[in-house]
């Protein structure tokens, strides 16, 4: 959306508000308000410039040696999904099939996260999903410290590009490592925290699910809140209150 077609619409409202017409105010600034977030300095389409910054930084995560599963992927998996996204996904690390792939979340797990998502009226296209570790560990070994203090710094910009409302944890190892601290997934499960400023949404890993189907439930539970979270926070006020977690 231009600042001139923002500027106009303004101006058209307040001359419909002249004319009698009854406005509902905080609709119509929700909608304003998305509008101009959508917009950068310039007012040009915030999703278009946030996509090329994300291009160069995938380029320079490809290029990445930093630690030793740099020389031993097959492929950088950056991270897919809207530029401009309200909601960011954080997973643990890529595994195989992502390696072979160089996308995140293209397995089992992954396609359970997709349906889940689905059946509450998200689709992986307007959310950005990706991992703590751009790199596949060898034999799906845990991440060590050295690979994780070298990958946070390429999370940091792509949170700092996209700008998205709230961020969602899969699993124990991404809560833990967003969090810096030990934590019970099964605790934490459901409730909000932070990250960066930002409301760090607790989820159960989609693999959980797959190694214990009594998971499921669970899981489904959590991609709920989220989803009437995230939808709220598009649809203007209603974002997740992370004092009460509610
Ligand atoms: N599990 C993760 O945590 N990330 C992926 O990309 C795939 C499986």
């Amino acid at each position: 959306m231009q600042r001139d077609a923002l500027r106009d619409a303004r101006a058209y409202l307040r001359w419909l508000g002249r004319m009698g017409m009854v406005i509902p105010r905080a609709e119509v600034q929700a909608k304003l308000d998305e509008m101009q977030e959508n917009t950068d300095n310039h007012g040009q389409p915030r999703t278009k410039e946030a996509g090329r910054q994300l291009s160069r930084l995938a380029q320079v995560v490809a290029a990445c040696r930093k630690c030793e599963i740099g020389h031993t992927r097959k492929n950088s998996v950056f991270g897919v999904g809207n530029p401009a996204a309200a909601l960011v996904f954080v997973g643990e690390a890529p595994g195989a099939r992502e390696d072979e792939t160089g996308k995140p979340f293209v397995g089992p797990a992954g396609n359970l996260l997709t349906q889940e998502l689905a059946r509450h009226g998200v689709t992986r296209d307007e959310v950005f999903i990706c991992n703590v570790l751009k790199c596949h560990p060898p034999n799906d070994r845990d991440p060590v410290a050295d690979e994780i203090i070298a990958c946070e710094s390429y999370l940091l910009q792509q949170l700092d590009i996209i700008q998205p409302k709230m961020l969602c944890a899969l699993g124990r190892f991404a809560a833990a490592t967003l969090l810096k601290c030990p934590i019970f997934i099964m605790k934490l499960r459901g409730s909000w925290q932070s990250y960066g400023g930002r409301p760090l949404f607790m989820c159960l890993h989609p693999a959980a699910v797959l190694h214990s189907p009594a998971n499921r439930s669970l899981f489904s539970s959590d991609i709920e809140a989220l989803a009437r979270a995230y939808h709220a926070a598009k649809g203007g006020p209603g974002a997740p209150d992370i004092r009460t977690n509610r």
